[in-house]
């Protein structure tokens, strides 16, 4: 390797001029590191109860949650885009937020249908659920709470198996933990084996961060003001800590997780980088909603180009990442076709 030290490099000008290799087109193309396509991108999605609904979310521009039916019809787009897979997220009706989280782990709830809907009409269409219980709990944590204003870690695993079960028997190809408890992966993976699901991928979120980029999501999944003030710093990761997602990474790897998450994406790409180096898994990266919201504002203020996305898409790529989830993927997959 050429080191900056190195006397190859002291005398090195005219001999190397980069620049030859940026000169044309055919040269860029032929000496480009990485490269970005929509088979890369993970499309997120929001469905509500309901028939012919298509509701602006008004936090996140131009993204939508939809009823089963008016999904369907993405779907046709998201398919014809070569976008390979997407991921689901509730708006569950308040009524049915409980305590324990009960809706959850219905076989005839609203992701549960979804998702046979999804698969019955587009078996082409890798679908991923979301496990976890902010949707259907009463306080919009991710598990179930304590007395001392704690999630109960152990009996939250239980919930969650039993969601993740539910997802699986429904249809789901992937079942991604998103909550952060401890040991949920293993978990998780014991109850698909002994229920005849040992195909079914397990996602983990393995290294999600305590992050204020969050707060558009809980708008579209109506956890926002269940919460109130309240944070998930007693599970989710503190921003300031980089050798513990390593760890984190390593734990889910060893109970049988299939693919690691790191996420947001953005503020985080020095650890989708070191994770990628550490863990011999797949590491996908989420560019959540508050990093999405950034880019439209900028973008429909005329401050940045829309190419700006696939700038972006391209540092997770160099980072390492196999696949992006972004709710800008449709957009990005156009403007990858009109290249
Ligand atoms: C919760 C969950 C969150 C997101 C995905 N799953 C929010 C949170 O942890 O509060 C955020 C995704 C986004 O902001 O786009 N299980």
């Amino acid at each position: 390797m050429v080191t900056q030290d190195s006397p190859f490099l002291a005398n090195s000008f005219p001999r190397i001029r980069k620049r030859r290799t940026r000169r044309t087109p055919y040269l860029r193309a032929l000496v480009q590191e990485n490269q970005l396509t929509a088979s890369d991108l993970i499309l997120p999605v929001f469905v509500q109860e309901g028939s012919g609904l298509k509701t602006a979310i008004p936090t996140m521009p131009n993204t939508y949650r939809f009823s089963i039916d008016t999904l369907l019809q993405e779907c046709e787009l998201i398919v014809a885009a070569g976008i390979p897979a997407i991921a689901l997220f509730p708006y569950i009706d308040v009524k049915l937020r409980t305590e324990m989280a009960e809706e959850a782990y219905n076989p005839d709830g609203l992701i549960q249908r979804t998702v046979s809907a999804v698969k019955a009409a587009f078996p082409q269409l890798g679908v991923i659920t979301d496990v976890a219980l902010d949707p259907y709990t009463s306080h919009g944590q991710d598990g179930i709470l304590g007395k001392d204003g704690h999630l109960i870690n152990d009996q939250t695993i239980e919930i969650l198996a039993r969601q993740a079960l539910s997802h699986a028997e429904a249809g789901a190809d992937i079942v991604a933990p998103s909550d952060m408890m401890d040991g949920r992966i293993g978990y998780i993976r014991d109850r698909l084996e002994k229920n005849g699901n040992d195909m079914v991928a397990i996602l983990s979120y393995a290294a999600k961060y305590a992050s204020h980029y969050y707060g558009p999501f809980r708008d579209a999944v109506g956890s926002a003001s269940l919460l109130g003030k309240a944070d998930k710093k007693t599970y989710q990761m503190d921003p300031a800590n980089g050798d513990e997602a390593i760890l984190e990474c390593m734990m889910d790897v060893a109970e049988g997780a299939d693919m690691l998450m790191i996420k947001p994406g953005l503020p985080y790409l020095d650890i989708v980088y070191r994770v990628r180096q550490a863990c011999q898994l797949p590491v996908f990266v989420y560019q959540v909603s508050g990093e999405y919201a950034m880019m439209q504002n900028a973008i429909s203020q005329g401050i940045l180009p829309e190419s700006a996305l696939i700038e972006t898409m391209l540092s997770f790529k160099r980072a390492g990442a196999s696949a992006i989830l972004t709710y800008s993927a449709l957009n990005i997959a156009q403007q990858l076709q009109d290249l």
